[in-house]
């Protein structure tokens, strides 16, 4: 691959051969004392769907499994999600929460009816899997639950009793929940009212949902404490009327409106495979993952208008990469591998979500097991750790820190752009970094393939005295952890980082991702 120099600094790619050189960039941290924004823990959610192997064999193998579990959920990936300290879940969809009726998932697992799960496969779906089993769950992980209710096919009054049997202390449906087992009524906060229901979610007009979301919002109630934050059903993408229409006519009624966006090709053609792209590919896909910014900056916009008062939150409750299902798995299932390539999108994307803390209070990349940008791929008894996971590991102790803005001057390059002739255009370097307990954390991407960049950090006043950092790179852009293999792709402890003063300097491979922890 070639970078053809263009005026301004900027690089376009021409498929051609590059020889290896190092670059420089500038990150200044802008700290200061009256900075008070949080990075929401609930930023780094997952999402649990009834989809593929994501629910079942992914997360639950039942308590009769021959693989190790606990209670019926699989030990392995327990351990591994408590490693990453899952804020929230969301479940159980996805399009699958418009065709899930929660009755059919309590009481007896073998009086529970089947179903045919008709967004995904045709799988048929036993419901051995229902509302105790996902809360179990939380409980479990020690994360909030995000609830998603069933608009589409469902009616006010499922989704009320839905909420009564979770949340009541007594009554009709607690009596219910009490037969089923549990004495105690669970906590639930997030409740989403509907999921893309401008489609797959019952394919509505954006003035009639907003009706809809007004009356479900009526009785869904909070009970004996329990306090609701009721999510509207938002836009993907770049359907910016569907904000603006929902905000307008029921801005007041929600605590918070959800985002899609999902770094994707095309809904219509071939997306290409996880594992299997050419050079311009990879860049086209981190200049794709970046424009969420200017997504989530031009939805935020509209929110201001109606909401100027940031108390409505925007919530990105579906985001990460969506490939073509890997050869030879069931369609419908969006079972895909992860490379370094997924990392980088991982931790682009995180650096962007950081940058609207005033906004953005949640996200819940698609999906936690075995679907889509998964963290963990399971295969029997066997798990593996993506690429993504280690992202999500690294970036810990970001969750609820206080955000320190990053100014960062670095290459720019330009990659194809599918939605017009105007190529999008990138830096090289991304960074976010945030503090906590007197702790600061900062990383760094360096997305160019070729090229390693020596960056010189401006702390300002932060008064460092040790820096102790991490790496994940790999020799290929296309590495992967795979099932019984060595893993190819796993943080490593990095020395590439020297203190002068205020003064950091960083040198950062081509393809990696440096995570330093800066101490007083
Ligand atoms: O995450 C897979 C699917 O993508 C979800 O079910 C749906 O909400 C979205 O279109």
């Amino acid at each position: 691959m070639k970078m053809i120099s263009l005026a301004a600094g900027v690089l376009l790619l021409s498929g051609l051969s590059a020889s290896a050189a190092t670059d420089k960039a500038v990150v200044t941290l802008n700290d200061s004392p009256f900075a008070t924004d949080t990075i929401m823990p609930e930023i780094y959610g997952q999402f649990a769907e009834h989809l593929g192997t994501c629910i079942y064999g992914g997360l639950w193998v039942g308590p009769e499994s021959p693989i190790p579990n606990t209670n019926g959920y699989r030990n392995d990936v327990l351990n591994a999600l408590r490693e990453l300290k899952v804020p929230v879940m969301r479940w159980p969809g996805g399009c699958f929460a418009d065709e899930y009726h929660w009755m059919d998932g309590v009481g007896p697992k073998e009086n529970r009816p089947r179903m045919v799960n008709n967004n995904w496969g045709g799988t048929v779906e036993d419901n051995s899997f229902g509302t105790h089993e996902f809360f179990n769950l939380c409980e479990l992980l020690g994360c909030e639950p995000y609830l998603s209710g069933n608009v589409g096919s469902g009616t006010v009054e499922e989704l009320a009793k839905w909420v009564e049997y979770i949340t009541a202390e007594d009554g009709p449906m607690a009596t219910l929940r009490k037969q089923n087992g549990r004495e105690k009524p669970w906590h639930l906060k997030y409740l989403g009212v509907g999921n893309e229901s401008w489609g797959c979610g019952g394919d509505m007009l954006a003035p009639y949902y907003a009706d809809l979301f007004r009356r479900y919002g009526v009785y869904c109630r909070n009970y004996d404490g329990n306090k609701l934050f009721k999510i509207a059903s938002g836009a993907s993408d770049y359907d910016y009327d569907w904000t603006e229409t929902l905000m307008k006519k029921a801005g007041h009624q929600m605590h918070g409106i959800s985002l899609h966006y999902y770094t994707c090709y095309s809904w219509d053609k071939p997306k290409g495979y996880a594992l299997d792209f050419t050079t311009d590919q990879y860049y086209w896909t981190i200049g794709k993952c970046l424009e969420i910014e200017d997504v989530v900056k031009r939805h935020a916009a509209i929110m201001d208008v109606y909401d100027p008062g940031k108390r409505v939150a925007l919530l990105v409750d579906e985001w990460g990469t969506w490939w073509d299902e890997e050869p030879g798995t069931i369609k419908g299932h969006l079972y895909q591998q992860n490379t370094m390539r997924d990392a980088m999108v991982a931790a682009l994307s995180l650096n962007v979500f950081h940058k609207f803390t005033d906004r953005v209070r949640m996200t819940n990349i698609a999906q936690v097991a075995n679907v889509l940008q998964s963290m963990v791929l399971t295969k029997g008894d066997q798990m593996v750790l993506t690429p993504t996971y280690y992202v999500f590991k690294m970036y810990v102790p970001h969750q609820g820190a206080r955000v320190i803005p990053c100014h960062i001057e670095s290459k720019k390059m330009k990659a194809e752009n599918e939605r017009g002739s105007k190529p999008r255009t990138f830096q090289t370097v991304s960074a976010t970094a945030s503090e906590k307990n007197g702790v600061v954390t900062l990383s760094l991407t360096n997305v160019d393939l070729d090229n390693d960049c020596e960056v010189k950090v401006e702390l300002g006043s932060l008064g460092v005295k040790k820096v102790n950092g991490e790496i994940l790179t790999a020799k290929n852009i296309a590495d992967y952890n795979d099932f019984g293999k060595p893993e190819l792709v796993s943080p490593e402890a990095f020395s590439g980082a020297k203190l002068n003063g205020n003064i950091l300097t960083v040198k950062m491979p081509a393809k990696s991702i440096v995570n330093l922890t800066l101490t007083k």
